[in-house]
């Protein structure tokens, strides 16, 4: 049963950016799913690879969107994504030294940084594109 459930107040009304957050949340609950399930390391490895390799993604579209329209926020969240990729990869490692309790306590940063990341840096950004996009 996955933790990381979807709420409607994790929508910020940019349909695209709102997809992907979707698909993220859909790989941590399939990263929550294999361990629950006891499955081992080589399969919690690749998925763990595949939601970072598509947070990272994901973050380029954003991060191409900000400049293309000119977010004056740009820089302050261009390095909130570069912190979550630096913790991520630091995770990677010590997953791979089966650190016990680890999977865990990554399941837990992954959900708290996604839903503050959501709720305030990108809600900041998709009311400006919003607002940018009304003034066309
Ligand atoms: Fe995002
Ligand atoms: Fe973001």
């Amino acid at each position: 049963m996955p933790t990381f459930q979807w709420r409607e107040n994790l929508r910020l009304g940019h349909p695209e950016v709102d997809r992907q957050h979707l698909e993220i949340i859909a790989r941590v609950n399939l990263f929550q799913g294999a361990l629950d399930a006891g499955e081992g390391q080589d399969r919690l490895v690749a998925l763990f690879d595949d939601l970072d390799q598509y947070a990272r993604s994901h973050f380029q579209l954003e991060e191409r969107l900000m400049e293309q329209h000119g977010y004056p926020g740009l820089n302050a969240h261009r390095a909130e994504h570069a912190r979550f990729m630096a913790r991520v990869a630091g995770f990677r490692s010590r997953l791979l030294q089966r650190e016990a309790g680890l999977p865990r306590a990554v399941l837990r940063y992954l959900e708290e940084w996604l839903v503050q990341h959501l709720a305030e840096v990108d809600t900041a950004m998709v009311q400006f594109l919003r607002a940018a996009r009304r003034a066309k």
